[in-house]
């Protein structure tokens, strides 16, 4: 087993549409295999194939905090889906950013396991979440396209900073103040968002589920900042 190399937006490569796995075969287990050592230590609760660079219709997942949950999923696609659900999504290919995203909070997937037998299943919370999060990975997108306009360009430029690229440098240098007391405002409003949230939404029967999938995510996030 081997630990892969995570691609990091914006490498283009991310944009890759995966092509369907034709022969689930001895080669793939093993790139299965290094892809759940590759999310476990990241720590991450799934990863696509994309986002390792092999443009295959093929994802991991395990949203348990015990590792004791792993599928994989080949060729997946969505049956059904139902309900909607926002959650603070984050994802190893642009680390250290969580932003809200909406999602079918129920879907029915059909897939290969990993012998290459066709299987169906229903995924509700968290496990929903990742899996559409993950099958974007696969259609070459990223949760931070459901982000505004204005926010994007802001993580590329800071995470590229990060990685001591010149033009970002740039970029960031031509920020005006504004912008940047923006971004202060926004983390700020982030830190209180549970209390905002709690006044903007009345309904206790949203807000008791709301909470406990909130409570999945932060428990999966206790093990280090994670990212699906
Ligand atoms: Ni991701």
């Amino acid at each position: 087993m081997a630990k892969l190399n995570i691609l990091e937006f914006p490498d283009p490569r991310l944009r890759t549409k995966a092509a369907p796995v034709e022969v689930v075969d001895d080669g793939l287990r093993a790139l299965i295999d290094d892809m759940f050592e590759t999310m476990y230590a990241a720590p991450g609760i799934g990863l696509a194939a994309t986002q390792v660079d092999v443009h295959r219709r093929l994802l991991v997942t395990d949203v348990s905090s015990d590792s004791s949950a792993p599928y994989v999923l080949i060729n997946p696609e969505i049956l059904e889906k139902d309900g909607v659900m926002v959650s603070d999504e984050g994802c190893l290919s642009v680390p250290g950013y969580y932003e809200e995203v909406e999602r079918a909070e129920h879907i029915r997937v059909r897939f290969l396991d990993r012998q290459g037998v066709s299987q169906e299943m229903d995924a509700e919370g968290l496990l929903a979440v990742c899996i559409q999060h993950e099958m974007d990975h696969l259609d070459g997108k990223l949760f931070v396209d459901y982000l505004s306009e204005a926010k994007r360009p802001r993580i590329r430029t800071k995470l590229q900073k990060e990685r001591g690229h010149p033009s970002a440098r740039r970029d960031l240098e031509d920020l005006s103040r504004g912008s940047r007391a923006q971004v202060e405002v926004s983390r700020a409003i982030r830190r209180h968002r549970p209390d905002l949230r709690r006044l903007a939404r009345g309904s206790p029967v949203a807000e008791a589920g709301k909470t406990r999938r909130q409570e999945q995510l932060s428990a999966s996030r206790d093990r280090d900042a994670v990212g699906i």
